[in-house]
């Protein structure tokens, strides 16, 4: 059996994974399970909630909580990392500051997401380097935001590191359920950085596994517009007109002014989790709760335990040779990006890491706003790694969101006074 350990272990999300250990132990079979967070009373809250989770469905791994990240790892065969730096605080202010702005606010995208990859980069690679100085052979998995560019510092420092983000399968479970059918028989063709990828197109296999299959997408689009709607928030008429469907994240950019507009009239999604989160916390304590409960449906993790059970059972040799949407070292794959920028497209995942499937050539629709995201990504890399106001403006200058002088000041000003306490270079 699998040792699995999990960084961030005190989320709320947590409960999630556990329902997915415990429903798909025929994919991987965890016989330990370590949770490990500074956060010690809520640790103690998930452990025992974690410890329920498996015990009513009569699952026989162990369940620990710890502190002390290198003791957790030791003898570990994944660990998973799910942090957010500052928490809901930082991130509600990562929500709110940019709208002054006129840009966006948002956790991942815009210069929300900047401030929250400076936060966030050193903390993950000084834990990713004390987790390979115990234990070399562990496989980092990454659903610490944003992915993309937390993945790539972990890659770039040479660590054993795969991203994870939902979109992907929640669009494939989405489009087996609107097709009736067995979700393992829907093949996206995704494509893409994190948090910025359209589904080209979708392939209803003959058979699970199957390499034959039939275009959908086309079909997809013209009978389930509403429910496409509510998925991306975006209008179906746009997916008629583009011929593909928008990950949600895309209406950051093409409906930028008028997001701005209603971020402005409501409270940040920082905070509404939090609400959330005091509600699940307090059902979480209660001790004849055994199963996930409805309330964690509306946090948008859906479905991320069962992509991280396939990927860990993949990546350790179970379900060799699957393949998985992932956020992957570009490899050529993207001939316009580097070869080490990360990807987040299809990929066969085996024991020797995930390998991108090869991809079409990319239509200028996508290949533009890839390609200056990318650079953005590269200079808030060097902004988390080295520091500096002008590393900061810089990489606002290159996001396809800012661009302009004045509004990347501006932003840079707001930025660096609202994370003085997580940036040690201020
Ligand atoms: C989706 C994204 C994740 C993100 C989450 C936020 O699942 O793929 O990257 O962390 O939404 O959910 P929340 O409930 O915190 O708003
Ligand atoms: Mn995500």
């Amino acid at each position: 059996t699998r040792k699995l350990v999990i960084v961030g272990g005190a989320s709320t999300y947590t409960p999630e994974l556990v329902d997915g250990i415990a429903r798909l132990r025929d994919t991987l079979q965890v016989g330990e399970l370590v949770l490990v967070d500074p956060a010690v009373e809520r640790l103690e809250l998930i452990e025992s909630l974690a410890r329920r989770i498996l015990a009513r469905q009569g699952h026989p791994a162990t369940v620990t909580s710890t502190t002390d990240l290198e003791g957790a790892v030791t003898d570990a065969d994944a660990v998973l990392i799910q942090l957010r730096v500052g928490g809901q605080d930082a991130r509600s202010q990562d929500e709110t500051w940019p709208l002054e702005c006129g840009c966006v606010g948002q956790e991942t995208t815009g210069a929300g997401g900047l401030a929250k990859a400076l936060r966030t980069v050193p903390v993950v690679l000084d834990i990713a380097e004390r987790v390979r100085h115990r234990n070399p052979h562990a496989w980092i998995i990454n659903f610490t935001n944003p992915v993309g560019i937390v993945t790539r510092a972990l890659q770039t420092q040479g660590h054993r590191a795969v991203g994870l983000c939902n979109v992907a399968i929640g669009f494939q479970r989405l489009f087996a359920g609107l097709l009736e059918v067995d979700h393992r028989r829907i093949r996206l063709d995704h494509v893409g950085l994190n948090h910025l990828t359209w589904e080209r197109g979708v392939t209803l296999l003959d058979a699970p596994g199957a390499s034959d299959g039939k275009p959908v997408l086309d079909r997809l689009i013209s009978d389930f517009a509403p429910a496409l709607e509510e998925e991306t928030e975006l209008p179906a008429d746009l997916f008629r007109r583009l011929g593909t469907i928008p990950s949600y994240y895309l209406r950051f950019y093409y409906q930028h002014d008028k997001v701005v507009q209603e971020l402005k009239s409501r409270p940040p999604r920082g905070a509404e989790v939090a609400t959330i989160e005091k509600e699940l916390l307090a059902l979480y304590a209660d001790p004849t709760l055994d199963t996930k409960p409805e309330l964690l449906t509306r946090r948008g993790g859906a479905y991320y335990s069962e992509a991280a059970v396939e990927l860990i059972a993949a990546l350790l040799g179970t379900a060799a040779g699957t393949v998985q949407v992932a956020n992957v070292r570009n490899a050529g794959t993207l001939p316009f990006l580097p070869e080490d920028a990360v990807v987040e497209v299809p990929a066969r995942i085996d024991a020797d890491g995930a390998h991108p499937e090869p991809v079409a050539p990319l239509e200028p629709l996508f290949a533009g706003l890839v390609a200056h995201a990318f650079s953005y990504e590269q200079l808030a890399l060097e902004a988390a790694l080295k520091g500096g106001r002008d590393r900061v403006s810089a990489a606002l200058l290159a996001h396809p969101l800012v661009g302009q002088l004045e509004p990347a000041d501006q932003l840079t000003d707001r930025l660096l006074a609202h994370n003085r306490e997580y940036l040690p270079w201020t």
